[in-house]
């Protein structure tokens, strides 16, 4: 049994399920001058990896790139520069079975479930058109059967089957998405703010169905949230982005303990004001809106906001250093 481990990780030089490394993601911007070509910094040299089997979390607010990491990594945004490893290899570089593979083993759950499913399918079609792309259930007349099971399997009934995307509710929908997902047997799922178009009341619904799977199927989920309760509650590591850029990487225990980013700080005492978790001992400082990534500021991109800014800070990049196991920070003033 040993032996056998041994050799498929020699095969397998890459430890890591995926490896992010230097990727950026430019958009050309939409602007009036038509003198200087301005780009979207969406994402600005970003690296980290996903280990088989847990669930990682891209969290920050809205417009820091979770987004478009989850589509490069799903293959729906090329990247600008950089790469996205898959067990070692360049998803870009993928071609004919080997895309068609990763099209099926990667996975992508929507945020918006009243815009991810095609009004004028059912259900049946929905769930059935990846699975015949795919091949995977061999005998047509079992699809229908297959279906069914995978309905209860994301807490559906059996009738649900024939309906249309308005005859359900938001989180029957997002069921739905998942149960389409699921269809084609992924080993990896990315869950673009699943549930942040819900009900407060159907939330933890859908969290704890996502969880489930996950452990029934054996999965590794890429979940990214700007909501850090969302985080607590579903992952073992997180990712803290803002505007592009990472700013610190920490198993979730470890990171409700203790910040070392300012920004980290700052996004945990938000979710404090909504009733969770510990407020911070520290009074932040930290004022003002989420800055622009069409002109990110100079040097760290948080310091115009940030309250232990040095002037090192609004010249240089801070780079992402580990400051100790697992723990990544990029603050040239870690807390
Ligand atoms: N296709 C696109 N064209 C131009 N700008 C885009 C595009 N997609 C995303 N952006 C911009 O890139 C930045 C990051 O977006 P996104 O990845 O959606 O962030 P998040 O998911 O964290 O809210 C935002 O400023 C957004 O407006
Ligand atoms: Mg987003």
């Amino acid at each position: 049994m040993m032996e056998k481990a041994s050799n498929a990780s020699f095969l397998s030089k890459n430890p890591h399920l995926f490896e992010i490394k230097n990727l950026k993601v430019y958009f050309p911007a939409q602007t009036s001058s038509l003198i200087r070509r301005k780009y979207v910094y969406a994402v600005d040299d970003v690296s980290f990896f996903i280990d088989s089997g847990e669930v990682l979390g891209l969290v920050g607010e809205s417009g820091s790139g979770k987004t478009t990491i989850g589509r490069v990594i799903a293959r729906l945004t090329p990247p600008t520069e950089g790469k996205v490893l898959f067990q070692g290899r360049d998803i870009m570089s993928l071609r004919g079975k080997d895309l068609k593979n990763y099209r099926r083993m990667v996975q992508m759950i929507f945020q918006d479930p009243y815009g991810s499913l095609n009004p004028r399918l059912t259900v049946f079609s929905t769930i059935a058109f990846p699975l015949r792309v795919q091949g995977i259930v061999k005998d047509k007349n079992k699809i229908r059967e297959y279906c069914i099971d995978l309905l209860r399997s994301v807490g559906l009934s059996e009738d649900a089957i024939d309906k249309y995307p308005h005859e359900l509710s938001g989180g029957e929908r997002q069921r739905v998405a998942i149960a389409r997902a699921l269809a084609v047997k992924p080993q990896f799922l990315i869950a673009d703010e699943p549930v942040s178009m819900l009900d407060l009341s159907i939330r933890s619904g859908i969290l704890n169905l996502l969880m489930e799977l996950k452990n029934q199927y054996g999965l590794t989920y890429l979940l990214t949230t700007h909501d850090l309760r969302v985080a607590y509650y579903t992952c073992d590591r997180i990712i803290v982005m803002y505007l592009g850029k990472i700013m610190e990487i920490a198993p979730i225990e470890d990171f409700m303990s203790h910040q070392f980013h300012p920004y980290s700080q700052l996004l945990l005492s938000a979710s404090a004001s909504f009733g969770f978790g510990d407020r911070p001992k520290r009074r932040l400082g930290a004022t003002g809106e989420i800055a622009s990534a069409i002109d990110p500021p100079k040097g760290c991109r948080f310091h115009p906001r940030c309250p232990f800014r040095t002037e090192e800070c609004s010249k240089k990049t801070p780079p992402l250093a580990e400051l100790r196991n697992r723990r990544f920070v990029a603050c040239f003033n870690p807390q």
